[in-house]
């Protein structure tokens, strides 16, 4: 079967692929393009491990199609860091230890980053229910939505006071 080529723009770069026409775009960022970051946690939208941003929407990259990427704008969490700076999303779930396994927390960090890119004043009530398609089965949630309302804080210019 001959393969889709495909003209993207991801993390803010130019990027040109081969893929079959039923791979994922999953599986295109992780087997094609390197980009590892994005992890597989149930291939059926349910854990939003593999979770990006495409066109300024979170989605699960487990339930695209690698030609859909076709002229679209993505961000995974190899993108999310500028340079050697974290995102502030980054910063506090190191801070706030938010994070055990650690096997959903790229997906996490994309989803929290899309939150605060559409909303940087969430309720906890707000952050949890955009935090619902992200499971961790270590139960870390507390944690991690602590890290998602200290790191709005700071991004609007707030200092947290310590819980
Ligand atoms: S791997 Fe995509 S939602 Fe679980
Ligand atoms: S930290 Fe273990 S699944 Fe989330």
């Amino acid at each position: 079967m001959s393969k889709h080529h495909v003209s993207t723009t991801i993390n803010g770069e130019p990027v040109e692929f081969l893929c079959e026409p039923q791979q994922t775009l999953l599986d295109c960022l992780r087997d094609v393009l390197n980009l590892t970051g994005s992890k597989e946690g149930c291939s059926s939208g349910d854990c939003g491990a593999c979770s990006v941003i495409v066109d300024g929407t979170l989605m699960c990259s487990c339930l695209i199609l690698g030609p859909e990427a076709e002229g679209r704008t993505i961000t995974t969490i190899e993108g999310i860091a500028e340079g050697d700076k974290l995102h502030p999303v980054q910063q506090k779930f190191l801070e706030h230890a938010a994070l055990q396994c650690g096997f959903c927390t790229p997906g996490f960090l994309v989803a929290a980053k899309a939150l605060l890119d559409y909303n940087l004043n969430p309720t906890e009530e707000e952050a949890r229910y955009w935090l619902a398609g992200n499971l961790c089965r270590c139960t870390g949630y507390d944690k991690i939505i602590r890290a998602v309302m200290d790191a709005a804080a700071e991004m609007r210019g707030e200092a947290r006071a310590a819980e």
